[in-house]
């Protein structure tokens, strides 16, 4: 994983909008965020992330196959991020690609990695989560500059082996008749940009907050006990859920309607805010480094976003 150094504080946004600290910790759980300087890019990160995820599995970036990028934040629409990286990384035989999947969009990487795997197109494929959402947020909107933060997480994928952790089930969703929940309206082909769009600010990102959050609740704890369900367990034989890093209200919520205790999820909302596609991987990677994730457990994956997208994965670590 990478994140940024410069780190965004509640006192820091309470100079810049009407907002508090008491606000914001006791509606989203969130005290600091990472913002990308000037000179990092969103490739910058993912490259970081990449190359410690590389190491960590002993390959080289010669050995990659493919790189699918999980991002709302690309540096440029084209090229994408995951061409960048792989050549910043010198990944020389990679294909690489983007995911625009919302938040989802690693979970959704997740997923075309496994697919290819599983039917051997290729044998490694390098995920990434990676956001410099903080150049696309309306520093002036209160209702969304508290919650975001940057950073990225990777991890490599292949044909299991004994000593890997093992991707058992995934299911993908969405709810395009949502798709006004959370929108970047300008900039692109549907409102390219122009004087007006600048100036009504519509290249920002646009929430209805509260709308979300009652969809999440509405949708997510059903979908969830089904999908625990159709992967042949109780939702109490997870070890370890990680939840979409969006708001801690939100994780509560959840895990209170599915009856499970707090001690159960791997948290980084507070520190980092909402990371959107490198949420879960942040969450992960944290996990395993400090020995909670352990072999023989149990990982639920799950993630919402702008589509109205969503899903899940199990891995058996
Ligand atoms: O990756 C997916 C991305 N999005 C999400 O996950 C967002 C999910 N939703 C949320 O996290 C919550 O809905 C929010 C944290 C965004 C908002 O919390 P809420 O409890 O749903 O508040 P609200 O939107 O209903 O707003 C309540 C009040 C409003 O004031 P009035 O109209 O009651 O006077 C807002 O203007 O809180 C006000 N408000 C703020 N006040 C201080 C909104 N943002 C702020 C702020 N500081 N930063």
């Amino acid at each position: 994983m990478c994140v940024p150094e410069n780190i965004l504080t509640n006192a820091d946004l309470e100079k810049m909008v009407d907002t508090s600290n008491r606000w914001i910790v006791e509606r989203t759980g969130i005290y600091t965020r990472r913002v990308a300087s000037g000179a990092e890019s969103n490739a910058d990160l993912g490259a970081v992330a990449s190359r410690a995820a590389l190491a960590d599995a002993g390959v080289s970036p010669g050995d990659v196959d493919m790189i699918v990028v999980g991002t709302n934040s690309p540096d440029k629409l084209f090229p994408g991020v995951g061409p960048t990286i792989q050549g910043m990384i010198g990944a020389g035989r990679a294909g690489a690609m983007d995911v625009q999947a919302g938040c989802p969009g690693a979970l959704y990487a997740m997923g075309v990695a496994a697919g290819g795997i599983a039917s051997g197109i290729w044998e490694k494929v390098l995920v990434v989560g990676s956001e410099v959402i903080s150049r696309l947020v309306d520093w002036t909107d209160r209702n969304t500059c508290v919650l975001f933060g940057d950073g990225a997480g990777a991890c490599l994928m292949g044909p299991w082996q004994p000593g890997m952790m093992k991707l058992t089930h995934a299911d993908f969703k969405a709810d395009g008749r949502k798709g006004d929940m959370i929108e970047l309206p300008a900039g692109l082909a549907a409102e390219p940009a122009s004087l007006a769009t600048v100036r009504d600010k519509r290249h920002f990102v646009k929430m209805k907050g509260n709308d979300i959050f009652k969809f999440v609740n509405r949708e997510m704890p059903g979908y969830l006990q089904n999908f625990c369900a159709d992967c042949g367990i109780g939702t109490k034989d997870v070890d370890w859920w990680i939840f979409h890093q969006a708001n801690m209200r939100i994780i509560d919520s959840l895990m209170r309607r599915l009856d499970l205790p707090k001690e159960r999820a791997i948290l980084n909302v507070d520190r980092y805010g909402n990371t959107c596609a490198a949420s879960i991987l942040l969450a992960l990677q944290e996990g395993k480094e400090d020995g909670r994730i352990r072999e023989g457990q149990k990982i639920l994956l799950t993630i919402f976003g702008a589509g109205m997208t969503y899903g899940a994965i199990l891995i058996n670590g």
